[in-house]
């Protein structure tokens, strides 16, 4: 009796590859090339999504004044410029409008079908990112698209029912010396038991000690990469003292979103 061949085996690498992840924010001046993207992008399109809607599309900025112009929208982010290349990320229902409308029915929509395009295109670009990553690349996430949302909308000519997420640089990583502070090294993440829990979410006392534990960690990383006096808690409360980017459900919602 003959035995099928066992399937070959490649968590290990899988793993590593997961937990080498760091975002890369100095790029070398090789354009990204398009072999390698159709590659990645058709890989990371048998991501799960919701009822197989495939509710998203990823727009890549080839134009060079564009990037030049998205790198200042998005906050004055280098990156957006110098990566070999940059797309930007859209949740969307824009298809599902055009057969419905072929059809003769209504589209209906809410809270909950929007939130599904965020989900999708979500789980879609962070599969594309693994998968450059696995074809050598590094990849950087750029919220900063979101923050003059309406000016990178006009400037990309965005239709309706198509809602630009986030940006992201990929590229070749600049190789750099171990001890310069641009060099990306791995960031520490919250113990497993503060995200991982059996049955019921921990007590709050319980909660923050995982906290502090982290917080010591990162304090150590930010020191080692002169910053010391930083930690992980500090930063969160930071970045939770005021609501940002407030415009954000008129803007949506200008592109046929409800949010209700
Ligand atoms: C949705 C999203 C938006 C982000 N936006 C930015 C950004 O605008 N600029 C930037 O330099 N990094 C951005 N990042 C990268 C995060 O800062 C980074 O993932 C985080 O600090 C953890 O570091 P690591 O990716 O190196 O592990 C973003 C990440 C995500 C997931």
């Amino acid at each position: 009796m003959t035995t099928a061949p066992s399937a070959p085996d490649f968590s290990d690498q899988l793993l590593d590859l997961l937990a080498s992840h760091t975002s890369v924010r100095a790029f070398t001046e090789k354009p990204l090339d398009d072999a390698l993207v159709r590659r990645a992008v058709g890989a990371a399109q048998m991501a799960s999504t919701s009822s197989h809607v495939q509710a998203y599309s990823l727009i890549r900025v080839r134009s060079t004044s564009n990037r030049a112009e998205l790198a200042e929208l998005c906050g004055g982010q280098e990156q957006v410029q110098s990566a070999g290349g940059f797309f930007v990320v859209c949740g969307e229902v824009r298809r599902h409008a055009l057969a419905a409308e072929r059809a003769g029915e209504n589209m209906a929509r809410n809270l909950e079908s929007f939130l599904l395009t965020v989900i999708d295109a979500s789980l879609f670009a962070e599969k594309l990112c693994v998968a450059f990553e696995g074809l050598g690349q590094g990849i950087c996430y750029i919220g900063g698209l979101r923050t003059r949302l309406a000016e990178v909308d006009r400037l990309l000519d965005i239709p309706e029912h198509v809602y630009p997420l986030f940006g992201l640089c990929v590229g070749e990583p600049e190789p750099l010396d171990s001890d310069d502070p641009r060099k990306p090294v791995p960031k520490p993440r919250l113990p497993l038991e503060a995200v991982l829990f059996d049955d019921r979410y921990p007590s709050d006392a319980a909660m923050l000690r995982l906290m502090d534990e982290h917080d010591a960690k990162m304090e150590a990383h930010y020191s080692e990469r002169g910053r010391p006096g930083h930690n992980w808690t500090g930063g969160l409360v930071r970045r939770m003292a005021k609501p940002l980017r407030e415009e954000l459900a008129a803007y949506y919602q200008s592109k046929g979103a409800r949010l209700e």
